[in-house]
């Protein structure tokens, strides 16, 4: 597994620039012993404010979507060339609202993970089963399936991502995969990533769904899970500051 456990923030499209003033003063004042790394993923037009926000912490920026395209007559989309100038690190792709809202498919998210790497940006690749497919006993065939369209694109990169699982039906519901539902699914797509490269051990495989500040430790002792995307919990900052905690323990 990496050396240190990364914890990621999803804000999705929450904040204002009050909320997000006093929720990234707290966090700076709050992870100074933080032993992991730590990452705010913002909407866009707050990506300004938290990189001076975040002037000369370890709390690196990140963003929640990028376009697979590098520029020109695309509008709404916001290039990774663009993220890179306001010192954007981390780039969630293929998100499950992003999949069944904007009708992103495994290819799509292949190419945006691709953009995101060739401009110096981490995608953090989101992967996950329905409940249906769970019950349906799919769920290694749906995320085996999202993460090959990855690793075929991307060849020997692959090793410069980070995966996240998230089960869908785990994610807002305040249900959680139990730790060893997780580290299955986890100790999977490592296999996997093992079959692509020589790197597998340094990918960070987070886990998201539900994750807070009660049930973080459990989740993030499992071999196989070397961080947490956080979505509700992330945007409170004693929650979040209490998983930075538990990923630095
Ligand atoms: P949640 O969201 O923590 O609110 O379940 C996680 C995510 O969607 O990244």
């Amino acid at each position: 597994m990496p050396e240190k456990k990364l914890i990621a923030g999803n804000w999705k499209m929450n904040g204002s620039l009050e909320a997000n003033d006093a929720l990234v003063r707290a966090l700076v004042a709050g992870m100074r012993d933080a032993r992991c790394d730590v990452a705010v993923c913002v909407p866009a037009p707050y990506l300004a404010q938290v990189q001076m926000l975040r002037h000369g912490a370890k709390l690196d920026l990140g963003a929640q979507d990028v376009s697979q395209h590098a520029q020109g007559a695309y509008t709404g989309e916001v290039s990774a060339a663009m993220l890179r100038e306001f010192g954007v690190r981390f780039c969630i792709v293929g998100h499950s609202e992003r999949r069944q809202y904007h009708g992103e498919t495994d290819g799509l998210v292949a190419e945006k993970a691709k953009t995101a790497l060739a401009h110096g940006i981490t995608p953090i690749v989101c992967v996950g089963e329905t409940l249906a497919e769970r019950e349906a006993g799919k769920t290694e065939e749906v995320v085996k399936r999202q993460l090959a369209a990855v690793i075929h694109v991307n060849g020997h990169c692959i090793s410069e991502i980070v995966v996240a699982y998230e089960p869908v039906w785990a994610i807002g519901t305040g249900k959680t995969a139990s730790p060893e539902q997780a580290q299955q699914v986890h100790a999977l797509l490592r296999k996997q990533l093992a079959a692509a490269t020589a790197q597998a051990e340094r990918v960070h495989i987070l886990y998201g769904g539900s994750m807070n500040a009660a049930n973080a430790a459990s989740l993030l002792a499992q071999p196989d899970i070397d961080g947490g995307l956080i979505g509700g919990a992330s945007l409170k900052a004693p929650d979040f500051l209490q998983i930075i905690a538990a990923a630095s323990a």
